[in-house]
């Protein structure tokens, strides 16, 4: 699989359903929504209210990464707004029986469950996890905001993780976030990964078709 998703944080709200259908007309399927609190992270976006708002008429797969210190009391909230994957952060947590009673939460829901690294946070510090997610989000901006340069060091983060991914025969979707375009892309996609958010990129692009195109290949 390699998909796109895109993320609202760059559009103008003011026009987002129109942004939302020339997404879909373009052949985004999934639509990433950047959850911020002000704490975990030093910018705040929105939270499930806009989710559910949005959600009336769309088919698109909601991807939702909670940039939030405290997860574990929004799962339900999220899923009541239609969240189909609803990914947290590791960092965000103080141990691992917090991040397994999380996971475990998620998919009572039925639920996809992702977990985020951030730049700085190695690889190996999330294995015990993996054969529990469905998704792991390898963030290659520092989280806060748009706009941001892809960090080079993340291919080889996204090397590991999908050499783990082999070795064992685990099928979780490895997702990448921050700085994707044109330039990158292919090369993400080459190390491993399978959904690319993009934010900016797609926003600016005057032909969403293309864009995507020149983000993913043929
Ligand atoms: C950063 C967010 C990203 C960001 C992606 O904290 O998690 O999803 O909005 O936007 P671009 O593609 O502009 O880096
Ligand atoms: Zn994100």
């Amino acid at each position: 699989m390699k998909e796109i998703a895109y993320s609202i944080l760059s559009s103008d709200f003011s026009k987002l359903e129109d942004d939302l259908n020339i997404m879909l007309n373009s052949g985004v399927k999934y639509l990433h929504y950047d959850v911020m609190d002000g704490h975990f992270v030093n910018n705040i976006s929105f939270g499930p209210h806009v989710l559910s708002t949005i959600n009336k008429e769309h088919k698109l797969i909601n991807d939702v990464h909670l940039m939030i210190t405290n997860p574990r009391d929004y799962v339900e909230k999220f899923v009541l707004a239609n969240a189909d994957i609803i990914t947290f952060h590791y960092e965000a947590l103080k141990n691992d029986d917090d991040i397994d009673e999380i996971i475990n939460l998620i998919h009572t829901y039925n639920c996809k469950c992702g977990l985020s690294i951030k730049p700085k946070t190695s690889v190996d510090k999330i294995f015990k996890f993996l054969n529990k997610l469905d998704l792991v989000l390898i963030m290659s901006v520092e989280p806060g905001f748009g706009g941001q340069s892809f960090i080079e060091e993340t291919y080889k983060k996204i090397e590991v993780l999908d050499g783990f991914k082999k070795k064992y025969g685990l099928n979780f979707i490895i997702e990448v976030d921050g700085g994707v375009n044109n330039t990158n892309g292919k090369k993400i996609l080459k190390s491993g990964a399978n959904l690319l958010v993009c934010g900016s990129y797609l926003a600016k692009a005057d032909h969403k078709k293309e864009a995507i195109l020149s983000i993913l290949g043929d």
